[in-house]
């Protein structure tokens, strides 16, 4: 049985000392934790790409935290060995370092083991707040899909020198303020590196290249679950949204034929008591 992932043995996980990176694939429900556990992940990461993957929303603004705590129940349920990390919602973490943490101990009583926020500098009264609460806090910066609004849609950032500079500052002040790890998205491969060379946190990569300590992808995005226009960072390794369709249309094509369900696939009543109600000769 593999062992349970921990906060220290996260933070410890640096590629740079020549171990493994670290796989993190988000989950939703009980069902996509067990598939991401017995596949090996180091982390489960309940994001609030739900709003879009599960929810049907076409942002990620939508969540609350009572969606994320009721997510992440789901996926603890399951016990998994991976590290349990909740998505912080927008606005769950914007108003004041109290209600962040409020927030933040809803998600861990729902059963996250860490807690994940989007944004650099402007974030670190809340990263100090809730490590302070004991609530070991993984940052996120580049393309945040939270500031969608602000920074005009889903756009690469960190692409001019000035820009690429800031977020190394950012993420060497979240480290600073405590996170434990730093999500970075959307970025180019050469500044998620000198992010990467920079902090001795782990940086786990979405659209950031190769040269980050790990890399996260999106479960439904990974496994084809749905048809939707995918980032070209998008690895997808299987097409499970076809293959369902295929199978539950045999399903609704057995089902109007009359080949399902069969004798097997239903109860039968002992002869003498159907015939006591006079039922005989049903096949
Ligand atoms: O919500 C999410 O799935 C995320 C990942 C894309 C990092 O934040």
């Amino acid at each position: 049985m593999a062992q349970q992932m921990t906060v220290p043995a996260v933070r410890a996980r640096k590629a740079s000392d020549g171990v493994e990176p670290l796989v993190m694939l988000t989950a939703y429900d009980a069902p996509g934790a067990r598939m991401v556990d017995q596949a090996g992940a180091d982390l489960i990461l309940v994001g609030d790409s739900v709003a879009m993957v599960v929810l049907g929303y076409d942002d990620t603004l939508q969540v609350t935290v009572d969606d994320i705590a009721h997510h992440t129940a789901a996926v603890a349920r399951t016990r998994p060995d991976a590290l349990i990390v909740a998505d912080m919602p927008w606005m769950s973490y914007h108003v004041s370092a109290g209600e962040t943490v409020q927030n933040a101990a809803t998600l861990i009583r729902a059963g996250a083991q860490a807690v994940k926020l989007e944004g650099g500098r402007r974030r670190l009264p809340m990263v100090e707040a809730l490590v302070g609460a004991e609530i070991p806090v993984m940052g996120h910066i580049g393309l945040t899909p939270q500031s969608m609004h602000a920074m005009g849609g889903f756009k690469v950032q960190g692409r001019d020198a000035l820009a690429a500079l800031d977020l190394v500052d950012d993420a060497e002040a979240l480290v600073h303020a405590g996170c434990f790890a730093i999500v970075l998205e959307g970025v180019p491969d050469l500044v998620a590196a000198r992010v990467t060379g920079t902090v001795d946190v782990p940086t786990i990569g979405i659209g950031a290249g190769p040269d980050c300590d790990g890399q996260v992808l999106v479960f439904h995005d990974v496994l084809g679950l749905e048809h939707r226009v995918v980032p070209k960072f998008v690895r997808r390794y299987a097409d499970l949204h076809t293959e369902g369709v295929v199978a539950l249309r045999h399903f609704a094509a057995d089902v109007r034929s009359g080949a399902f369900p069969t004798a097997d696939e239903s109860y039968r009543m002992a002869d003498a008591e159907a015939a006591t109600l006079g039922l005989y000769g049903v096949a």
